[in-house]
């Protein structure tokens, strides 16, 4: 049985294949609508969520499965408090499979370690977000046919965005791919992932303060919102928070091809006038993120079609 903690708990020939398997799911969704047939996925959700955990909902329904779960830990029994482990343990006598978004890193993966049915780490404190990751690599190769000789660029909270550790862990293991870390002082990556990930591949990456430097040199532009929540200081959050604003006038900077893509929520890093570019993508990324999850779950549960 396997679980998913992080990206790199599959090789990249498996994540291809699963990337493959998602776009045939794309064309042929009729051929998919049955395979999960008695199946039941538990969405625990200690944090909130809109994208996860629905899509995951949503990816279970398309291919014939059923949900349970919860949305809230206040209205589960971590309320009146009950471990991770406990509850995986319950869960397995009710589901096939889990997807648990917990606050504190790490969380999923004690769960995982006392379940009898495959765990997804949907998210786990600043750590990792693994199917954003896959979602995010299934976009770009959607977009741009390739997830090898890039040039992306990452704006915003490279600090505490769960998104881009898991991102950045993910793409340097494809050839000749350039990193642009942009970023205010304070919400640079963590030196883990500078000096583990980047400095141990020999990856080529510069760290910037102006957007307006890096967009030309992009092919794709991840951009993320100041993660509030992780915060302990309220003043240096409201400092923060509009550091950047993507708004047309910057996109006449960026080449005809770069895509933007966003994990979302957004909350003002990306003007609303720029959803009208064709380069903006992070709506696409949502529909990209159901079809890779329906392709997640049916390699976990070792079901063909
Ligand atoms: N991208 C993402 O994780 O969104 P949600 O927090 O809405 O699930």
């Amino acid at each position: 049985m396997r679980h998913i903690m992080s990206p790199l708990d599959f090789t990249v020939e498996e994540l291809d294949q699963m990337m493959d398997l998602a776009a045939d799911i794309e064309k042929n969704p009729e051929k998919y609508a049955h395979v999960c047939d008695g199946k039941k996925i538990a969405t625990l959700f200690y944090e909130p969520s809109t994208r996860t955990r629905l899509s995951f909902e949503a990816a279970m329904l398309n291919l014939g499965g059923s949900v349970i779960g919860f949305a809230d830990a206040d209205s589960s029994s971590a309320k009146k408090g009950e471990s991770v482990s406990d509850t995986i343990q319950v869960i397995g006598c009710f589901a096939d499979i889990a997807a648990m978004r917990h606050p504190k890193e790490g969380a999923p993966l004690v769960a995982s370690m006392h379940s009898n049915i495959p765990v997804i780490n949907a998210g786990d404190g600043g750590h990792q977000h693994p199917t954003q990751t896959l979602t995010d690599l299934t976009t770009i190769r959607s977009l741009k046919g390739r997830l090898d000789n890039l040039t992306i660029g990452l704006c915003g909270d490279l600090k505490f965005g769960r998104t881009v550790h898991s991102l950045i862990s993910a793409l340097v293991r494809y050839s000749n791919v350039k990193f642009v870390l942009i970023s205010p002082e304070e919400l640079r990556v963590p030196s883990y992932i500078r000096e583990d990930v980047l400095e141990a591949n020999n990856i080529e990456y510069e760290e910037v303060i102006r957007l307006e430097d890096a967009l030309p040199k992009l092919d794709i532009l991840y951009m993320t919102r100041v993660q509030k929540e992780r915060f302990f200081n309220e003043d240096d959050y409201l400092r923060m928070k509009d550091f950047y604003i993507l708004d047309n006038e910057k996109m006449k900077l960026a080449k005809e091809d770069m895509f933007i893509l966003h994990p979302l929520p957004r909350v003002n890093e990306i003007s609303v006038e720029v959803d009208k570019d064709p380069r903006a993508a992070y709506f696409r990324q949502v529909q990209y993120g159901v079809y890779i999850r329906m392709a997640l779950i049916m390699t976990l549960l070792e079901l063909h079609v």
